[in-house]
């Protein structure tokens, strides 16, 4: 199968099942075309589905159908494709499926069905029992063609992207990792404190910042004794996956890996979108690639053994994530909260993949969080109290409430020097063409991009996050 970007997403299975409605969510979602096969047909043939399989019969129709569908599937970009409920039983659909699509089998139970579109206008839906028949005979089929089964938008964002999000999913992680040789690279802590992922080679890498050095990568370079049909497992917090993702995005021009994140920023941020990095002393992350993993497995569970304060650094990104959608992701249960978030960002990153627009959205308060951690020279302020702080900014240069932030993450001025704080800032937004560009919120859920705001309120909001 294609890679979660070149991918189609296509949506198969029975009449009634509600593909067409899912399809036009998922297709929003996604930013992407909604291509509904059935309409598509009937208005190049100028006549309804009905009036097709009345005038030139059902073979007729499949073949119109097959056209139609692969013409989408091998020739136009990634799209969100609703299948006709017969579209499987033709082979050359499901052979096309394979190899362009994620493949989601939205099910449905027949009575359901039946009560949705029994009797109305549908060539195939005039009896129930025969109705009920066609369910069974192309049961098999959706079974055979499905990558995944769905019947909500969010399962199916998740899946387009590649990521599943389940507790206990490590202890399946075998099952999830695509065919091939397997190294893993793993965060020494985790690997003391959970042991190696799965039965394969481990490099250990430093805990923390230390991995994402040049050092660390290119002494794993060396170690691997992969191919090029071969997969590096990252197993760790966001710099184990950064370091790791890099590592694989170089080496021999490429090769697939596989996220693994233990930390809840790796598993509502760092581990989904498909940026990777290493740091230089001149600053973070300013080697790196993009290149997507294959699949995340995120397994909350892993979170148990976490320490406060990174539990806390997580937080900064979700209450970020809650206020760019406007919904209280901070106030969810701990799985359901990092599948919001998770599914959040893949959306964002799936619809601007290379970062040339949208995507900078999730810069929300980190403008004014690095001039925080550059002016503490990466010491004496964490990054996830510094995001906090730069929510706070954030919300009230947009004139909004700060309760969410307030309540849930208590920010705490820092002791920095101003000078050095608003020189870090004014150089992030000269880097930016030279004027003051922030990501604001019109309101909550409401982002703004690229907003200007005059010098002296930016400065003003900065010397509020810092202590006498
Ligand atoms: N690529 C991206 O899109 C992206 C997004 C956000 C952040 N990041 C990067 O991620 C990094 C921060 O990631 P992080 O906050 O996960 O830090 P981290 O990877 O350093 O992990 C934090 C600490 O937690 C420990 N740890 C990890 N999992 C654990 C577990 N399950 N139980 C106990 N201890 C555990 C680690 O050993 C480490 O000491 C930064 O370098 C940042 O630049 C990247």
């Amino acid at each position: 199968m294609a890679h979660a970007l070149d991918r189609h997403v296509a949506l198969i299975g029975f009449m009634g099942a509600g593909k067409s409605t899912l399809g036009a969510e998922i297709a929003q979602r996604l930013g992407r075309r909604l291509v509904d096969l059935d309409r598509e047909i009937a208005q190049t043939a100028r006549q309804t589905v009905p009036e097709l399989f009345e005038q030139r019969g059902e073979a007729e129709f499949r073949v119109l159908e097959a056209h139609a569908t692969i013409e989408v599937l091998e020739h136009e970009r990634p799209a969100v494709l609703a299948l006709g409920g017969g579209a499987v039983e033709t082979p050359r659909i499901r052979r096309a499926l394979r190899e362009q699509a994620l493949t989601v089998w939205v099910d449905v139970d027949p009575a359901t069905a039946w009560g949705r579109v029994g009797g109305g206008g549908r060539p195939l839906a005039r009896d129930e029992e025969s109705f009920r028949g066609l369910y069974e005979r192309r049961r098999p089929l959706y079974e055979e063609c499905a990558d995944v089964t769905a019947s909500e938008a969010e399962a199916v964002v998740l899946a387009a992207a590649g990521i599943v999000v389940e507790e206990g999913s490590v202890a399946r992680l075998a099952e999830l990792v695509p065919a091939g040789e397997v190294e893993v690279l793993a965060d020494a802590t985790v690997l003391g404190l959970h042991g190696p992922p799965l039965e394969a080679p481990v490099h250990a890498l430093r805990a923390g910042e230390e991995a994402k050095s040049f050092g660390a990568v290119e002494r794993i370079w060396r170690e691997l004794r992969l191919d090029r049909n071969g997969i590096i497992v990252a197993f760790g917090g966001g710099c184990t996956t950064d370091a790791a993702g890099f590592a694989a995005a170089a080496f021999l021009r490429g090769i697939r890996w596989v996220a693994v994140p233990t930390t809840l920023v790796g598993q509502v941020d760092a581990a989904i979108g498909g940026k990777t990095a290493v740091n230089l002393p001149e600053g973070k992350n300013l080697i790196g690639a993009f290149h997507w993993p294959e699949v995340s497995v995120i397994d909350p569970g892993l979170l148990a053994t976490l320490p406060e304060a990174e539990r806390r650094a997580g937080m900064a990104e979700v209450v970020k994530a809650g206020l760019l959608t406007g919904e209280p992701f901070w106030e969810l249960p701990e799985v359901e909260l990092v599948r919001r978030c998770a599914a959040y960002k893949a959306a964002v990153c799936l619809r601007d993949p290379f970062e040339r627009g949208e995507r900078a959205v999730l810069n929300l308060g980190h403008t004014f969080a690095h001039a925080l951690e550059t002016a503490a020279g990466y010491a004496g302020v964490s990054h996830g109290e510094a995001v906090a702080l730069g929510l706070l900014a954030a919300l009230r240069l947009s004139g909004l409430d700060t309760a969410p932030v307030e309540e849930t993450l208590s920010p705490e001025r820092v002791r920095v020097n101003r000078d050095a704080a608003w020189a870090a800032l004014a150089r992030d937004k000269k880097a930016r063409e030279g004027k003051p560009r922030l990501v604001l919120l019109e309101a909550p859920g409401k982002p703004a991009i690229g907003v200007e705001r005059p010098e002296a309120e930016v400065r003003a909001a900065l010397n509020d996050l810092i202590a006498e």
